[in-house]
C-alpha cells in the first residue's frame, strides 16, 4: 500500500497523463490527416521503374486552399493544385532524384499541414578533382560532391604504403569542411616530402557507400625557374661548343696541310725503289 502523500501524487500524475492523452486525441481530431506514400529506396545498380509520390488529404477542419510539393526544403515549381489528392511523378528516377519530398496543404483558417516521403539512395560521387598540382608552400584544395539521400557522412583518407589511412593532422595543416552533398579538403603550406600522393573521399549513408581518389602533386620552389635555367644551360652549352670548335680548328688546319705531302713523299721513295728494282732487273 502506498502512503497517503505518495498516493495523492500518483493519482494526480495519472490524472495529468490521462488528461494529456485526452487532449492529444481531441486536438488530433481537429488536425488534418494526410495519407502519403511509403518511403522508398532507389536500386543502386539497375534502373528504377517510375515512382509516383502521393498525398491524400483525408480529413481537415475547414476547406483547404491548395497544395504543393517540396524537394529538400525547396518548393518544386508548377506543383500547386486545389485537389485533395496530389501526386508527384519521378519518371526516370536517378541519383539526384533521391531526396526528402514533402507535400504541403495550406488552409484558410489554420496553419499548413504536411507529410514527408523520403526517396533514399546510396551515395554516388558525381564530381571531384582528378588531380591538383601545386608548389610547395601553397595551399591545395580537393573536393567531392555526391548525389544520394540521406546526405552522406564524409571522410578523407590518404594512400600510405598500399592502404588508405586516416590523415595525419599532427602538423595542423589539414582542414575538412562538409556541406550536405559536398566535401572539401584543404592542405595549407604544402610539404614536398609529406603531402604528394593519393587522397580518397568516402561518402557513406545508411543505404551504401562510395569513394573516389584524387592525386596531389607538389613541385619544388625552383620549378617556376626551370624553363629559365633550361635556356641558361642551353646558352652555356652553345658557348662551350663554339669555343672548343674554334680551338680545335687551328691544329686541324696544320695537319690538313701536312697530309697531302705525306703520301707524295712515300710515293716518290717507292718510285725510287721501283726504279732501283727495275734497274737491278735490267742488269
Ligand atoms: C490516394 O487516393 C487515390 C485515389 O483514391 C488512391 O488510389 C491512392 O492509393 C491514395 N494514396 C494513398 C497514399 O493513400
Ligand atoms: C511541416 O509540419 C510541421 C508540423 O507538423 C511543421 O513544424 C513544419 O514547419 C512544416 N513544414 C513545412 C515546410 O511546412
Ligand atoms: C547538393 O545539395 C544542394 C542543396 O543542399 C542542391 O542544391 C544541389 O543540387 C545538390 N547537388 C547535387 C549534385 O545533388
Ligand atoms: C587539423 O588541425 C587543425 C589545427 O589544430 C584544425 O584546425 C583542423 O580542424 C584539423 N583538421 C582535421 C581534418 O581534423
Ligand atoms: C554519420 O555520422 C553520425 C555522427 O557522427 C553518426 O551518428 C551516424 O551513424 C553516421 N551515419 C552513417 C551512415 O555512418
Ligand atoms: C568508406 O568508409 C567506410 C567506413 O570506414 C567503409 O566501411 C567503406 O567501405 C568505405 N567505402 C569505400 C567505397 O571505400
Amino acid at each position: 500500500m502506498l502512503p497517503g502523500k505518495r498516493r495523492t501524487t500518483f493519482m494526480s500524475l495519472a490524472a495529468a497523463v490521462f488528461g494529456a492523452v485526452m487532449l492529444q486525441s481531441v486536438s488530433s481530431q481537429n488536425e488534418p490527416t494526410i495519407a502519403s506514400s511509403e518511403h522508398t529506396t532507389l536500386p543502386s545498380d539497375s534502373h528504377s521503374p517510375p515512382i509516383t509520390l502521393q498525398c491524400n488529404l483525408s480529413s481537415a477542419h475547414g476547406a483547404h486552399e491548395e497544395s504543393f510539393w517540396m524537394k529538400n526544403g525547396e518548393e518544386i515549381e508548377e506543383t500547386r493544385t486545389a485537389n485533395r489528392n496530389t501526386e508527384y511523378k519521378l519518371v526516370k528516377p536517378r541519383g539526384d532524384d533521391a531526396a526528402s519530398y514533402m507535400c504541403v496543404y495550406t488552409f484558410e483558417t489554420a496553419p499548413p499541414a504536411n507529410a514527408t516521403i523520403e526517396v533514399k539512395a546510396a551515395p554516388d560521387i558525381t564530381g571531384h578533382k582528378r588531380s591538383e598540382n601545386k608548389n610547395e608552400g601553397q595551399r591545395a584544395v580537393l573536393y567531392c560532391k555526391s548525389v544520394g539521400f540521406p546526405y552522406p557522412n564524409w571522410t578523407w583518407r590518404k594512400l600510405d604504403s598500399g592502404a588508405f589511412m586516416d590523415i595525419d593532422n599532427s602538423s595542423g595543416r589539414f582542414s575538412v569542411s562538409n556541406k550536405d552533398n559536398y566535401t572539401e579538403l584543404r592542405i595549407d603550406n604544402l610539404d614536398i616530402s609529406l603531402d604528394p600522393g593519393e587522397y580518397q573521399c568516402n561518402a557513406t549513408n545508411m543505404i551504401g557507400t562510395s569513394s573516389i581518389t584524387s592525386i596531389l602533386r607538389v613541385r619544388s620552389h625552383l620549378a617556376p625557374l626551370w624553363p629559365l635555367l633550361g635556356v641558361l644551360a642551353e646558352v652555356i652549352i652553345l658557348v662551350v661548343i663554339i669555343v672548343v670548335y674554334e680551338k680545335r680548328k687551328k691544329p686541324d688546319d696544320i695537319q690538313d696541310d701536312d697530309e697531302p705531302a705525306g703520301p707524295m713523299k712515300t710515293n716518290s721513295t717507292n718510285n725510287h725503289k721501283d726504279k732501283n728494282l727495275r734497274q737491278r732487273n735490267t742488269n
